[in-house]
């Protein structure tokens, strides 16, 4: 490689046209899947504190949001529900209530857009009174228990109208019971996300303030969660989630994990997401409302870097504004 004189990295930077044509990743409205807290409370829309410029939003909010979402050019949403702390229990029975909050969203969204894709989390943590994402016996999350349970509560998703079911509980074996039992009931069709490399994460406080389960949260989830020292173990994750049946595969949270989607994407080749998950969010909207970052600047930035990094889409709160940041 020719080096300084004859090489000035300078010379392909000096105009805008030819940042344009070296220009290696970039990011377009199709990489943006747009996550949607969901609430069953009596406010239409209910700001979170700790997650700026997101808030709470009842069925009737979210058909409006799914449409402006078709109108952006968002290919698909991802809601999470915020349950009425009535209907929790000790196993999270109302993940398989076919007439629950989730089921019902899901109807609603078909029915006003049947093309805009839907995601959905199947996890127990917003149904269970203790805030994990599994049955627990002692102090234990019992893992094959709650596989069946969320084998069967995929069904209830996909029976509403959920285009892909997002296994976000990181038991062994979800993914293949989840596609065996999708698979028996006819549902061969509905894709399947897994959160496969998931780490135990402080970055998820603001997301368990807006559904509800931050202060009844019983330990940690540091026995089914990812350790964020590893990174070989990813990859064991996550070709296990792939030989199990996953259609894509996500990795979260987002930026402080942009080695891991890097080796995922380049040693398994295979369709790569990011969660840039809420406390992501709610610091650089922290950091923003300071007037200590540009906003639009840094969100631009830490989405391109997504792709640098080699997502094949990312998860954010941010996206309706991305969306119309792109086409401005
Ligand atoms: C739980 C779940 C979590 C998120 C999505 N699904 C948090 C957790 O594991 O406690 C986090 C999302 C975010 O922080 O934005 N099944």
């Amino acid at each position: 490689m020719p080096s300084y004189p004859t090489s000035r990295l300078r010379r392909p930077r000096l105009k805008a046209f030819s940042r344009d044509l070296v220009r290696e990743s970039s990011l377009s409205v199709h990489d943006l899947i747009w996550t949607i807290i969901l609430s069953d409370g009596d406010k239409a829309r209910d700001p979170v504190s700790s997650l700026p410029g997101v808030d709470r939003i009842n069925i009737d909010e979210l058909v409006k949001d799914a449409k402006r979402a078709v109108k952006l050019g968002i290919p698909a949403i991802a809601m999470f529900p915020h349950i009425n702390p009535a209907l929790k229990d000790a196993v999270g029975s109302e993940a398989l209530n076919p007439k629950g909050l989730v089921p019902e969203a899901i109807r609603a969204v078909k029915k006003a857009v049947p093309d805009l894709g839907i995601i959905v989390d199947v996890a127990l943590d917003p149904y269970t009174d203790h805030g994990h994402d599994g049955v627990m016996q002692g102090d234990e999350i019992i893992n094959d228990i709650t596989v069946d349970a969320l084998a069967d509560g995929a069904i209830i998703l996909a029976e509403a109208g959920a285009d892909i079911v997002a296994p976000s509980d990181m038991m062994d074996g979800r993914v293949g019971a989840i596609r065996q039992n999708l698979d028996r009931h006819g549902h061969h069709n509905v894709l399947i996300m897994s959160y496969a490399a998931k780490y135990a994460s402080g970055f998820y406080g603001p997301y368990r303030d807006a559904i509800g389960t931050s202060s009844a949260l019983r330990g940690d989830k540091r026995t089914y969660q990812m350790d964020p020292s590893n990174s070989d173990e990813a990859l064991r994750e996550v070709a296990f989630d792939i030989e199990e049946g996953a259609d894509m595969v996500m990795v979260k949270p987002g930026l402080p994990y942009l080695d891991i989607i890097q080796r995922v994407k380049s040693e398994l080749s295979y369709p790569t997401y990011a969660f840039q998950v809420s406390g992501e969010c709610a610091m650089i909207m922290a950091a923003a409302q300071n007037g200590w970052i540009d906003e639009k600047r840094v969100i631009m930035e830490s989405l391109t870097c997504f792709k640098r990094a080699g997502c094949d889409g990312i998860l954010t709160y941010f996206a309706p504004k991305v969306a119309e940041w792109l086409a401005e």
